[in-house]
């Protein structure tokens, strides 16, 4: 028999606030996983929301009411709209409707649903669901950027084909995702537990004598903060760093190196790994014969220097056979033109499952900055992600990676 107990999420309340939106109908999913976890779920269904759902087979998944009207008599008695939010320790909406984001972001409080938004001091994490140009449209831009800067959490929209039979971005997270980042607001330090993470990060060096190399101008900021996220996620990291002014991220286990060939031993010698990121910016091409003492400059003429390719570390760990290949492998795009074309053709060329791609050209500051903007390139498709901070992309990046390690293992 399972102990309820022992369960990830026992003893832990989700208030589910479920918009109008044709993606409604994953909820059904997403109550079922979380009350497989133990996590017990409470459900406001809005006016929209009972178009696509029914309370019937809501109140039978969470075995519980369902709420629905603000002025219900005898719920403001038994259990008003403070008290929903009171008894909770998390709120999801999910779908988030383009209405329900608005009303959120002026803080409008006309039904049982926005009542309560207005009502918790608990994290609130939201769902968005919706047309690609109802995502697109600049009210919503503005309102998910309000929304973040009152400290709503967000999982998705992803792209693909919609409902309305459009392509694009706006449709609902998987329920899996959006356990993931339950799970990671809830239970933050569990739940890749059990799992082996490899990273890499920064530049490398490729020496030409004992005083020069060859680099690039990575700062290692965006793979030290995955490693870090990882981390805080419960997942045993390994973070193999190039050489950068970076302190090491507490909780990790952090292996310095200079070279790209020093990278891959390293890299190997981590594995096995359930999960592996390469975000490292390794040097393509090396010193053949790196001169042991320093080179002299001899009349005007200029040194040859023969240059031989270095190993592809990502390919190289991203084509091992199974038990070594990590069950996710993840690769960066630095890219300077044609972004998305060029790592789109690298994803597959390089055999890796999610390439994250990012342009680093001249005056996007990116390259060695604090913010990032990057596109995460999945086997489903292409996601656009607003820029924002790197720690910002790695957390996200985090609780995608659980999401989508614990769904497969569910
Ligand atoms: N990478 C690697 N080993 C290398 C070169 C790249 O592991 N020798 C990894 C990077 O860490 C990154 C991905 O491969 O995750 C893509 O790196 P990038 O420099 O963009 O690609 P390249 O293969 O070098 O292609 P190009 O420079 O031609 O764009």
């Amino acid at each position: 028999m399972v102990q309820t107990s022992a369960l990830p999420m026992a003893g832990k309340r989700v208030l589910l606030i479920i918009g109008g939106g044709i993606a409604a109908f994953k909820c059904h999913e997403l109550i079922r996983s979380l009350r497989k976890k133990g996590a017990s779920v409470r459900a406001i269904l809005t006016k929209g929301g009972a178009e696509f759902v029914t309370p019937l087979t809501i109140g039978a998944l969470t075995e519980d009411k369902v709420y629905q009207d603000l002025f219900d008599l005898t719920d403001e008695a038994e259990m008003g709209h403070i008290e929903l939010s009171r008894q909770a320790d998390l709120v999801v909406v999910a779908p988030a409707t383009a209405d329900l984001m608005a009303k959120m972001a002026v803080g409008l409080a006309s039904d049982l649903a926005t009542t309560t938004l207005m009502a918790t001091d608990k994290p609130v994490l939201i769902a968005p669901a919706m047309n690609v140009r109802m995502w697109e449209h600049p009210a919503t831009t503005r309102n998910l950027a309000t929304l973040r800067g009152d400290g709503v959490r967000v999982v998705g929209p992803n792209e693909g084909d919609m409902a309305c039979g459009e392509f694009g971005m706006g449709r609902m997270a998987e329920p899996d995702e959006i356990l993931g980042a339950i799970e990671t607001i809830l239970t933050p330090r569990g739940v890749l537990t059990g799992t082996r993470a490899l990273v890499t990060s920064g530049p490398t060096h490729e020496p030409l004598d004992p005083v020069r190399y060859i680099a690039n101008k990575s700062s290692g900021k965006q793979g030290h903060a995955i490693a870090m996220a990882l981390a805080h996620l419960g997942a045993e990291t390994t973070l193999v760093s190039g050489p950068t002014q970076l302190s090491d991220p507490t909780g990790v286990n952090v292996v310095h190196v200079k070279t790209a060939q020093e990278m891959l031993a390293a890299c190997e010698t981590a594995l096995p790994a359930d999960i592996a990121v390469f975000a490292a910016a390794v040097a393509d091409w090396r010193a053949e014969a790196p001169a042991n003492t320093k080179i002299k400059k001899i009349g005007e003429a200029s040194p040859e220097l023969k240059l031989v390719p270095n190993p592809d570390i990502l390919k190289t760990v991203a084509q091992l056979n199974a038990p070594l290949r990590p069950r996710l492998v993840i690769g960066f795009a630095a890219e300077t033109n044609d972004v998305l074309a060029h790592a789109k053709a690298k994803r597959l060329k390089k055999g890796c499952d999610w390439l994250v791609a990012n342009d680093v050209s001249d005056g996007t500051g990116i390259f060695g900055g604090d913010e990032n903007e990057v596109h995460l390139i999945t086997d489903k498709g292409m996601e656009d992600w607003p820029r924002m901070g790197k720690a910002e992309v790695a957390i996200r990046l985090a609780a995608r990676i659980a999401g989508h390690i614990k769904g497969a293992a569910a």
